[in-house]
């Protein structure tokens, strides 16, 4: 049946105006007014944005890592996603060394396959490069539509890869059009510190802030900007957390280096003390890189609008605080390292960003959905609102207050990271293809229904190099 959302005020990364939306075959197939509503379900938007589907670049679901396995699923984190505003998300595919990428390829599938609902892309990590590897890379792309890379500048003994491997990647990527993404922090200094403060006897959560110093982070930023400049290649640094990486990353466009940054809600709103919260408290804080002292929050923001850092991923990773933080009670090492932030993101960044007068209502969209959809290969099916997109819209109410708690959340954890934030703003219904997945507040999606999506190369259309003539 077709759709008409009416009254609303469409919002995209460069306009603002009132219309009617018209909605055929799950597409946008009109904007404007007076639209036949024959055999048509009109939807009234009056007083609410509507935005393009937010899109989340940057999730871990049904992941194992630190001796465990997020406790959000593709049902559950796609369905916390939805309410959020969320309507594509980008996946990384873990990859173990020594075997077939495709492998680990089909297992992302099996687990996404019958749950997601909402549309998703996988990323895939490279944590070595040899002949079998770059036999495997173009089919990866052309057959997957598997665009962006990812790799590990830390973890050491678990994901972390070498320079060599890294700058390979890098080359590529080049040669083959896609975008290299890495988590940057100096893994070999960070697992020294480490093992230093658990000889001092330091234990508790804090200790893993204080091992992960922001000059590390700001060392492996400045280290993957070079090479990609030495590669004449193309990266996204995910999570940036601190004033020194912000830096790096600034140079490193200033000086026409095709790199792009990424940051997110936890590190816009949340600081280094949250973990010396009392009886283990600390542990639910527990990211990397981790959460810094409260001053980089402003140099972040400050990124954000004016274009150094692009994007806003959740970095969505939860664990249980009981019966998975827990598992490192005795040692910071052991905690596992991720939050659940999936369903907060957009929300945090109208209120924090839009409200607060830090970001423009455009950037906002931008920041949450159009950057990524142009940077990961999904524009302009996705990621904006215009005739012939995607019908993936988000009815959000700017006006309403909340507050935010696990104990009203849809993630599938024992705690939010957010606990007792109040926020202003919230999507009222979220539609997927023409068809809503959260509509007056409930949730009406069927899991399963989200769709898998093969992304276009890096650079294949056109607003997506930072440098178009270096080419
Ligand atoms: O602590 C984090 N960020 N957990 C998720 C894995 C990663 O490094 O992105
Ligand atoms: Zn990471
Ligand atoms: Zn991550």
């Amino acid at each position: 049946m077709k759709k008409i959302i009416q009254n609303g005020t469409i919002v995209t990364a460069t306009d603002t105006y009132k219309a009617d939306i018209l909605i055929e075959e799950g597409k946008i197939s009109s904007i404007g007014k007076n639209f036949d509503r024959t055999d048509t379900e009109v939807i009234d938007a009056s007083g609410y944005y509507i935005f393009p589907g937010g899109i989340d670049p940057h999730t871990h679901l049904d992941m194992p890592f630190g001796g465990t396995v997020t406790k959000d699923d593709f049902e559950t984190g796609t369905i916390a996603a939805a309410f959020g505003g969320t309507t594509t998300i980008i996946d990384f595919c873990l990859t173990n060394k020594g075997e077939p990428l495709q492998k680990s390829i089909e297992a992302w599938h099996q687990k996404s396959n019958q749950k997601a609902v909402i549309d998703y892309g996988f990323h895939l990590m490279i944590g070595e490069i040899n002949e079998e590897v770059l036999q495997e890379l173009p089919r990866v792309i052309e057959n997957e539509g598997i665009t962006s890379f990812k790799v590990f500048m830390a973890y050491k003994n678990v994901f972390q890869a070498d320079d060599a491997t890294l700058y390979r990647t890098l080359l590529a990527a080049k040669d083959l059009g896609a975008l290299v993404m890495v988590h940057a922090e100096n893994g070999d200094v960070v697992d020294y510190l480490i093992k230093e403060a658990l000889a001092e006897g330091k234990t508790e959560p804090i200790y893993h802030a204080l091992t992960r110093p922001s000059e590390v982070e700001g060392e492996a930023t400045g280290r993957a900007c070079t090479l990609t400049g030495l590669a004449n290649s193309q990266l996204y640094v995910v999570h940036v957390t601190c004033a020194e990486a912000v830096e790096k990353i600034t140079e490193a466009r200033n000086k026409g280096i095709d790199i792009w940054g990424e940051t997110c809600p936890q590190y816009l709103v949340l600081d280094q003390t949250m973990l010396e919260k009392p009886e283990f408290e600390g542990a639910k804080y527990v990211w990397s890189p981790p959460l810094r002292e409260k001053w980089h929050q402003d140099v972040l923001w400050s990124a954000l609008r004016n274009g150094n850092l692009q994007t806003v991923g959740s970095d969505q990773c939860s664990f249980d605080f009981k019966g998975q933080k827990e598992l490192g009670r005795n040692d910071f090492s052991k905690i596992p390292n991720g939050g659940p932030t999936i369903e907060d993101r957009v929300s945090i960044l109208f209120s924090e960003g839009v409200n607060k007068g830090r970001i423009s209502l455009n950037q906002f969209v931008d920041i949450t959905s159009t950057r990524s959809a142009k940077l990961f290969g999904l524009y302009p099916q996705k990621g904006t609102i215009a005739v012939g997109a995607d019908a993936d819209l988000v009815i959000f109410d700017p006006n309403v207050n909340r507050t935010i708690s696990s104990k009203t959340h849809h993630m599938a954890v024992d705690y939010n990271a957010f606990e007792g934030m109040n926020v202003t703003g919230e999507p009222v219904s979220v539609l997927v293809r023409g068809e809503f997945v959260i509509q007056d507040k409930q949730f009406v999606g069927n899991p399963g229904s989200g769709q898998y999506l093969k992304r276009k190369k890096y650079g294949e259309q056109t607003n997506t190099r930072l440098v178009e003539e270096k080419r």
